[in-house]
């Protein structure tokens, strides 16, 4: 092998499907890996280009912190199925796949948990905050779980950034169709973590439907266990109602939510909310994705139990 070989990697976008918003005060969320992928090929050249363009570095941040000790130029090219910006992992997708294919042209074989340190501080050096949920699921694969108690799920790793520490456990995934429905709304994350806390500092109510979700996600992930998906979808569409009395639902997320309901065993906003996506949980995809379509959202049915990031020939 030498730098003018391709070296290819892939990783999956991902949903959070239970937890959002109260992970933020240490309590337990479920991330699930779908097989919408990112792919990634890089091989050495004489300038920076990205497909077939000159590298901006100050537009691509994931990148210019990814390729910090590179000593020549690089060649990328990426081809993606994930929707960028809507709450479905593609920028830690992009770092998981990136830091996989650079090590390997290093000669280096990195670890799950060194993959993980490495795509979530991508993240943070591009967006400033986060939580590494997004990376452990985007390099995994499955399930994982943060802040689980130790008695459910096999530990993964534990990620610690200043004085906030998050413990990543591996969720068994059964078969499970989903769909996931984008408004086409970029809400970024960032003002919607702080709406919550507004709530959260003026109102102890707040912190009694933080508790809520915390016991709806704890549940869920029994449900998860069980593979029984009437009650998992019954806990989505609980979040779904506790998310939106903390206020980051909207209006096209609850149009989109209500239209799949009546084909679903549950439906709920995901990641952030204010806009992005929701997602459905059912066995008729064909209909929550006409009931999506018809309320001006796209549809995407999705599989869980995909694998992590990965190098390809
Ligand atoms: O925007 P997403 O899908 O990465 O989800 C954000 C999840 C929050 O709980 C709202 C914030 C966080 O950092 O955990």
């Amino acid at each position: 092998m030498n730098g003018s070989d391709w070296y290819r990697a892939s990783a999956p976008g991902k949903f959070v499907i239970l937890g959002e918003h109260a992970v933020v005060y240490g309590k337990p969320a479920i991330v699930l890996a779908v097989d919408l992928r990112m792919e990634i090929a890089v091989r050495g050249s004489r300038y920076n280009t990205i497909n077939g363009e000159r590298i901006d570095f100050r537009r691509q941040p994931h990148l210019r912190y990814l390729t910090r000790n590179a000593t020549g130029g690089l060649e990328f090219q990426t081809s993606s199925q994930i929707p960028v910006g809507s709450g479905l992992g593609s920028s830690a997708a992009l770092s998981a796949a990136l830091a996989l294919a650079l090590g390997e042209m290093e000669g280096r074989r990195m670890t799950e948990h060194e993959l993980v340190e490495e795509a979530y501080e991508a993240e943070l050096y591009a967006q400033g905050i986060g939580s590494p949920m997004d990376a452990s699921a985007c390099v995994h694969g499955g399930g994982v779980a943060v802040n689980l108690p130790e008695s459910e799920g096999r530990h993964l790793w534990t990620v610690t950034r200043g004085d906030r520490t998050w413990s990543v456990s591996d969720v068994d995934v059964p078969d499970m169709t989903f769909v996931i429905g984008n408004t086409g709304i970029k809400a970024p994350t960032g003002p919607l973590v702080s709406k919550v806390k507004r709530f959260r500092d003026r109102s102890s109510f707040a912190m009694d439907i933080i508790d809520d979700i915390e016991q709806t996600t704890l549940q869920g992930s029994q449900a998860i266990a069980r593979g029984d998906v009437e009650e998992l979808g019954r806990l989505m569409t609980n979040d779904h109602k506790l998310l939106s009395i903390l206020g980051v639902s909207s209006r096209e997320l609850n149009k989109l939510v209500n239209a799949s309901m009546p084909y679903s065993y549950g439906a709920k906003l995901t990641g952030a909310g204010g806009g992005g996506c929701m997602v459905a949980l059912t066995d008729r995809p064909e209909k929550v994705c006409e009931a999506i379509r018809s309320r001006g959202g796209t549809p995407y049915v999705v599989k869980t139990g995909v694998p992590g990031a990965m190098m390809h020939p």
